[in-house]
């Protein structure tokens, strides 16, 4: 018989998975549980760790709901969600990178024309945005789907407003013309806290880490024959953008968010009140045959 200890245990629960079928479940597992036991011979784990420790991962699932992901957020905020990303979608040089989706994406924005203001009443400075989606050598993407989504100047986006209902506002789908262009009208984006009355804020506040993401635009953009990309614009000279709650930024794309005073907008809007515009350009890469 075996006698398990600290030393032996490891070499018992790998050979205890030695027959699992699937091999990529098995080496997924071989190599949790080499890193669990180490993590707890490292630091010495106590009992009434363990038990911390399992009440947390509880309070995390009790947490989620419909409208509620706080494992995602979990992951988020430690960083694994992007370095998932980073390991999965390394792209050919100049397509454009790829970041985190984020909980606050709902499948039911409006179709929109082009041009049109997809703020409907979200409050915020008014932004107009002219995308252009296109391959690595420049060539437009025609019909391409780029749905949007943001949140308002209050740092809140339409799903967490209980007197908005199902009501959609500041998130739209609209479709790239024969140049691969879309252009809306929007509201600028500002800072956010991601939310904290949860375990996972819980979590940021005992390690002294602040909540915040740096305000940002997200497009989630499909084509036939290229690959989806989902990513955000993040505004410049935002205080945030090196210290992201969730590590999303990546300094290719942070935009060009451009200031201008009263005046016409760029679809001839006279406007009484300064605005910004931003210009930007998606490359998409090749879908794998
Ligand atoms: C977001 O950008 O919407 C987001 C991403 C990760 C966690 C929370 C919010
Ligand atoms: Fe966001």
């Amino acid at each position: 018989m075996r006698n398990i200890d600290e030393h032996t245990i490891t070499d018992a629960v790998l050979q205890s998975l030695a027959t699992t079928p699937d091999a990529r479940l098995k080496q997924v597992m071989g190599a949790l549980v080499r890193h669990l036991h180490d993590f707890v011979r490292e630091t010495r784990l106590t009992e009434a760790e363990w038990q911390a420790g399992i009440e947390f991962l509880t309070a995390t699932g009790q947490k989620c709901s419909d409208t509620r992901q706080e494992f995602i957020l979990l992951s988020d905020t430690l960083g694994v969600s992007m370095l998932t990303i980073a390991l999965n979608h390394a792209k050919p040089a100049g397509a454009t990178e790829a970041t985190v989706f984020g909980p606050f994406h709902t499948g039911d924005a409006p179709h929109v024309a082009q041009g049109a203001d997809i703020a409907h009443g979200a409050p915020g400075q008014p932004l107009f945005v002219r995308a252009v989606v296109q391959g690595p050598d420049g060539t437009p993407v025609a019909g391409a789907d780029v749905d949007v989504w943001q949140a308002d100047e209050d740092g809140l986006y339409d799903v967490q407003r209980p007197e908005l209902g199902t009501a959609r506002r500041a998130r739209a789908v609209l479709r790239t013309d024969a140049n691969g262009v879309v252009r809306f009208r929007s509201i600028l984006p500002t800072a956010y806290p991601i939310p904290v009355d949860g375990p996972v804020g819980r979590l940021l506040a005992a390690t002294g880490r602040h909540p915040w993401r740096p305000a940002h635009l997200h497009f989630m953009i499909r084509a036939a024959g290229w690959q989806p990309l989902t990513t955000h614009i993040f505004r410049d000279a935002d205080p945030y953008l090196d210290s992201d709650v969730v590590f999303g930024v990546r300094s290719s794309l942070v935009g060009d968010y451009v200031e201008h005073p009263p005046g016409d907008a760029p679809d001839g809007t006279p406007l009484a009140t300064p605005f910004h515009t931003l210009d930007q350009v998606f490359v998409l890469a090749a879908a794998e045959r």
